[in-house]
């Protein structure tokens, strides 16, 4: 049985794979010759966030039985076209969310508090100016109220450390959560995200990337948001309207945004690249050494699993 892995993983996946299949690699992924040369015999595909998983993909691949994500969001995968095939797809879940909340917390803070900008300040000048008392200020965390939208595993993750930061925070979601649980992480309950733009000092997201979803964040629903806000984007970039956010960043409407996802990745939108209080990241949220261990092995794992018939561990509902 023959198992395309879409690049070179990190941990032992691949190895443990080879041990029970014949194993085709290629960073290319499912774009890539070494895929089409197998398309018509492959059973499993560990895909990145980077491969389409489409119809048209599914249509060259009859004996495909499971699409293995190494990640958690699935956006990338046409899953009513892998369902109407009966093809497994998995993700993966809770191994990256404290990864990805460490993350999503640094980008506050480092947007917030001018960390990056002052980073490249030193590199630029080679030293510093005298310390001022106006120099650099930037925007408090600690006492902030933080809109997390999408309050699931990460979103969770991320109130738990608002806590120890003393903020507020305000969540919403369509379905609220049980009164003993925002009890425990100090979150109130917006009914939706219109109500809880303007209620906050910084917003996160923490929602998957849906036909709901994408645009969320539109122009519109920017200029709800506080004056001197922060934004922080570690879910994907087509949730947030990424030329109005630049707009609001450079009107200084907007304080700092922190960026791990972006519209149209690899690229960057150029008016962001230009503006000094964004802070950009190359989409590494959950790239911790272990947590990518963890993710990879994961996937291998669900592979494995389905094409020796087993239940996966983490399908995709
Ligand atoms: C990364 O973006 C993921 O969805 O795991």
């Amino acid at each position: 049985m023959t198992v395309f892995v879409s690049g070179e993983l990190p941990g032992d996946g691949t190895s443990v794979l080879r041990e029970s299949f014949d194993v085709v690699v290629d960073g290319g992924g499912v774009a890539s010759d070494a895929f089409a040369a197998v398309a018509g015999e492959v059973r499993g595909i560990v895909a990145l966030l980077t491969d389409r998983v489409d119809a048209a993909l599914l249509a060259r691949c009859p004996a495909l039985r499971v699409v293995a994500n190494v990640a958690v969001g699935i956006d990338n995968v046409d899953l009513d076209a892998c369902r109407a095939r009966g093809i497994v797809v998995t993700n993966t879940p809770d191994v990256l969310t404290e990864a990805t909340a460490d993350f999503a917390f640094g980008l506050l803070l480092a947007a917030a508090r001018r960390i990056a900008e002052g980073d490249r300040l030193v590199r630029a000048e080679g030293r510093f100016p005298a310390w001022t008392p106006t120099f650099m200020l930037g925007t408090s965390v600690h006492g902030m109220t933080l809109g997390i939208i999408g309050m699931g595993r990460i979103g969770k993750a991320m109130a738990r450390r608002a806590r120890g930061f003393g903020m507020r925070v305000i969540y919403t979601q369509r379905r609220r959560e049980p009164e003993a649980l925002e009890r425990a992480l100090g979150a109130a309950w917006a009914a939706t995200i219109d109500d809880l733009l303007p209620l906050v000092d910084a917003v996160t997201l923490h929602c998957p990337l849906t036909a709901e979803t994408r645009g969320l964040l539109s122009r519109e629903r920017l200029s709800k948001l506080r004056r001197g806000a922060v934004l922080v984007n570690t879910a994907r970039g087509p949730i947030v309207d990424e030329a109005a956010l630049a707009d609001r960043l450079e009107e200084g409407a907007i304080a700092a945004a922190g960026l791990d996802v972006f519209e149209a990745e690899p690229r960057v939108h150029p008016k962001l690249l230009a503006l000094p209080n964004v802070v950009l990241a190359p989409h590494i949220a959950s790239a911790d050494r272990k947590t990518r261990e963890a993710m990879a092995n994961m996937a291998a794992a669900n592979v494995h699993r389905v094409l020796s018939g087993h239940a996966p561990l983490t399908p995709v509902s």
